[in-house]
């Protein structure tokens, strides 16, 4: 038996809720730039932010303490890893349609007063999130082999690997702890083979076969190992000796909501599933440590969304 001592889990994610009103008319220029520099009473401004709107600036203030200044400095100034909830949901779920990027606006980068100001914020045009994942899902349909998804959850990436499957090029596997999901699963796709059970569990079952499997995929899973050094190194029993580790996860974010989301959200079950917001180099850092050569590695930055791709493979 494998014993494994799980960390404190953390958020993914913090909440800025608005505070108040600077009325800017459409193509004014910023009225924080003239007079004397002024900053909202008591606001820190690396925990605010303004959000541009037709007619004002609307500033965003967090509270949060699950982050530290170092890492609220890189998803903001960082990786500016900041969204504006346009759901009216407790937790969008669904990050393509319920979130909209924000980027800081150009005339921000050029102004003097930046770095004591918390900056105003646009929406961007476009969708990071159904860029990135159409991305990834492209990538996911060259796959080939044996494909064992570990954490499949609702295996929202499976319809990737069907056609594939049918044409006898791919066999797949998902394993997944929560057994309602699994149920569910079966009944929908009868070309794949789930699992019920941890990675751990499944493997001291004898349930993941013989191995050999080419790919053993970890899709935002991987953030939510207590212990992901002994994760991979017990997927790596499993692995065939040309085969590759993938990794995808999802960095921390910044989520613009109202105050009554925010409040509804904080009253509601927690969400803490995570134990790390790990980055893609921070994985890398962890894959290298334990011997694994990058095979490929997509980082995000402030023109993506927050979820990376690292791909392992032996040396
Ligand atoms: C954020 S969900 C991701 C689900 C899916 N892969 C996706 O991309 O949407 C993380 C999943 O990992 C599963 N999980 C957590 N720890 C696990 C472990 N040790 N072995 C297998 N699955 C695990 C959880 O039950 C959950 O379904
Ligand atoms: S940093 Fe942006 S919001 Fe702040 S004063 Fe300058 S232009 Fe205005």
């Amino acid at each position: 038996m494998l014993a494994v001592v799980s960390p404190p889990a953390r958020s993914n994610s913090f909440n800025l809720v608005a505070r108040g009103d600077v009325l800017r008319p459409p193509g004014a220029p910023c009225p924080l730039r003239q007079g004397p520099a002024r900053v909202e009473q008591g606001v820190d401004v690396l925990r605010a932010a303004y959000l541009r709107l037709r007619d004002r600036m609307r500033l965003f203030v967090t509270t949060t303490r699950d982050f530290d200044e170092a890492e609220l400095e890189e998803v903001k100034r960082g990786q500016e890893q900041l969204y504006v909830d346009v759901s009216s949901k407790l937790m969008p779920d669904d990050f393509a349609s319920d979130l909209r990027k924000l980027r800081l606006s150009a005339e921000c980068r050029a102004c003097a007063r930046r770095t004591g100001c918390p900056g105003c914020y646009v929406a961007e045009p476009g969708n990071a999130f159904a860029e990135d994942d159409a991305r990834l899902r492209a990538r996911l349909r060259e796959l080939r082999g044996a494909v064992l998804d570990v954490g499949c959850g609702e295996a929202p990436y499976a319809e990737e690997f069907e056609a594939a499957a049918s044409a006898g090029c791919l066999s797949y596997v998902g394993v997944e702890p929560e057994a309602s999901r699994v149920a569910l699963l079966r009944a929908r796709h009868a070309w794949a083979r789930y699992v019920v059970g941890t990675l751990e569990s499944a493997a001291e079952s004898g349930s993941l076969g013989r191995g050999g499997y080419q790919h053993i995929l970890f899709m935002r899973s991987f953030n939510h190992l207590p212990d992901p050094a002994q994760s991979l190194a017990l997927a790596a029993r499993w692995l065939a000796p040309e085969g590759r580790l993938w990794l995808v996860d999802n960095v921390a974010f910044g989520l613009l909501r109202s105050r009554e989301q925010a409040h509804r959200a904080e009253q509601g079950p927690g969400q803490l599933e995570h134990f790390r917001n790990d980055s893609a180099a921070e994985a890398a850092a962890l894959g290298s440590s334990l011997g694994w050569r990058v095979a490929e590695r997509w980082d995000i930055g402030p023109s993506t969304s927050n979820q990376w791709l690292l791909s392992l493979e032996r040396p």
